[in-house]
């Protein structure tokens, strides 16, 4: 196929290298949008290097999937800009933390099949030309739209790139799955800027268990099928599980960066505010990291 990752960071950087190492035809987008040559290192243990084209106009006219990698807040103002030299056939494939990003341009590109994925593969851009894998997870990729939903065979294309991967044609119970775990974590680890593994600690929990009570509120009402047990022990599970890592809001607001926190708790608050169910701890958390973000940034 004709790729084209929107948005090569981490995560972008890390599919490129995978695509192109199965045989597809990969090239980035920028923001630079000067036509070049990038190569990029894959660090693992085989450490291959790989060439993509860059910024070329041509290669966006004819790519058959775009890649969107990047930050949920970035969506918009990426996407946007290069949507009138797409085909309509291009398949747009949504892969970020956080809710809400494609709702708000959903109007501008209903015509295209889109899909949305959510990944726990680890990337870090170590430099502007290596991409390190820091941890193989597991991808999940569904339809966000009808036209979305004749494109199954994409998950072979991850599969055979980037194992493991599934599809899921309702992706959107996963994707609450994950923004309601993210709640939990995200928010607590960049405010007491600790590892995961912190939040197991019994002066932790009343708040974790507050957070998971207010978020299960709101996937009942959105009919996400997941008891409040069931949402507690997944989430000290992934504690556990992760224990030894920073959160990608603890890593953003330890560098300054903008956080994803409008897309996670954001949008909980604002599914919350519609279904009239309160959520006062959520929104402590909220404001406190836009408080952080606006003394940092
Ligand atoms: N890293 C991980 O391990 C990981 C794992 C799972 C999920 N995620 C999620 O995946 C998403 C991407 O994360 P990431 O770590 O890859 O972030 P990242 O390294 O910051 O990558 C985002 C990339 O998008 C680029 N970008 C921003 N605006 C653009 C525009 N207008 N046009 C073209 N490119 C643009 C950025 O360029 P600049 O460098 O110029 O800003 C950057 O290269 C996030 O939602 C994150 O939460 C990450």
């Amino acid at each position: 196929m004709n790729i084209t990752i929107l948005g090569p960071g981490a995560v972008g950087s890390l599919w490129a290298c995978y695509l192109q190492k199965a045989g597809h035809n990969v090239s980035l987008w920028t923001r630079r949008t000067t036509p070049s040559e990038l190569s990029l290192t894959l660090n693992t243990q085989e450490n291959s290097s790989y060439s993509f084209s860059c910024d070329n106009k041509e290669s966006l006219i004819h790519c058959d999937l775009l890649f969107i990698t990047v930050k949920a807040w970035q969506v918009e103002s990426a996407l946007l800009p290069i949507l009138p030299l797409l085909s309509q056939e291009t398949i747009l494939l949504f892969m970020h933390n956080g809710m809400g990003a494609i709702d708000a341009i959903e109007n501008q590109i209903s015509h295209h099949p889109i899909l949305q994925a959510t990944t726990t593969h680890g990337a870090l851009k170590e430099n502007a030309h290596t991409v390190k894998h820091t941890g193989f997870g597991h991808t999940v990729v569904g339809p966000f739209n009808s036209l979305g939903n004749q494109c199954q065979f994409i998950q072979d294309v991850l599969q055979h790139s980037l194992p493991s991967t599934e599809w899921n044609s309702d992706i959107q119970t996963a994707l609450w799955k994950k923004l309601a775990i993210n709640c939990a974590i995200n928010p607590l680890t960049a405010i007491y800027q600790c590892q995961n593994g912190e939040l197991s600690q019994p002066s932790r929990h009343q708040d974790v268990n507050r957070i998971c009570h207010e978020v299960h509120q709101v996937l009942q009402q959105e009919q996400i099928q997941w008891t409040e047990a069931e949402l507690l022990s997944t989430v000290y599970q992934v504690i556990s599980a992760t224990s030894a890592n920073y959160s990608s809001m603890n890593r953003d607001c330890f560098y300054q960066r903008k956080t994803e926190i409008d897309f996670i708790t954001g949008y909980l608050l604002q599914k919350a505010k519609q279904h009239a169910i309160s959520t006062p701890i959520n929104e402590t958390l909220y404001n406190q990291i836009k408080q952080l973000e606006e003394n940092l940034l």
